[in-house]
C-alpha cells in the first residue's frame, strides 16, 4: 500500500512540476518587457521547478521524499500566490501582458489542484 502511494507521488510530482515549470516559463515570455520585476519572479519559479522536477526524476542525491514534497508544496503554495495577484493585476489593467486572464485563471487554478494533490501525498505518507 505504502509502495503504491510512493510511486503515486513521484509520478503526480514529476507531471505536475513540469507543468508548473512551463507555466512559468510562457508566463515570461507573455508578459510586456517593462513587467522586468514579475519576469524575474516567473524566472524564479521556472527554475525552481526544473529543479524539483529533476529531484522528482531521482535526481535529487539523498532528497527524500518527505523533504522534497514539503519543498513542492511551499513552492507551489507561493507560484499560485503569484499567479492569484497576477489574475487580478491582469482583471483590473495593471499588469501588462498578452496573457489573457482566462489562461491566468486556469494555471492558478491548475496549482490549487496540485496543492490538493501534494497534500493528500503528505496525508497517505505522513511526511
Ligand atoms: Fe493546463
Amino acid at each position: 500500500m505504502v509502495v503504491g502511494f510512493v510511486q503515486e507521488a513521484l509520478e503526480e510530482e514529476k507531471f505536475w512540476n513540469r507543468q508548473m515549470a512551463e507555466h512559468a516559463q510562457f508566463i515570461t515570455h507573455l508578459l510586456d518587457p517593462t513587467e522586468s520585476g514579475l519576469i524575474i519572479k516567473a524566472n524564479n519559479f521556472a527554475d525552481q521547478f526544473d529543479r524539483l522536477e529533476l529531484v522528482a526524476q531521482g535526481k535529487g542525491q539523498g532528497t527524500t521524499l518527505g523533504q522534497l514534497t514539503r519543498e513542492t508544496i511551499t513552492a507551489t503554495r507561493s507560484f499560485r500566490d503569484f499567479k492569484a495577484a497576477g489574475t487580478e493585476g491582469l482583471l483590473t489593467c495593471k499588469i501588462k501582458s498578452i496573457l489573457i486572464p482566462l489562461l491566468a485563471d486556469h494555471v492558478l487554478r491548475e496549482a490549487n489542484h496540485y496543492l490538493r494533490i501534494l497534500n493528500r501525498a503528505k496525508r497517505n505518507l505522513q511526511l
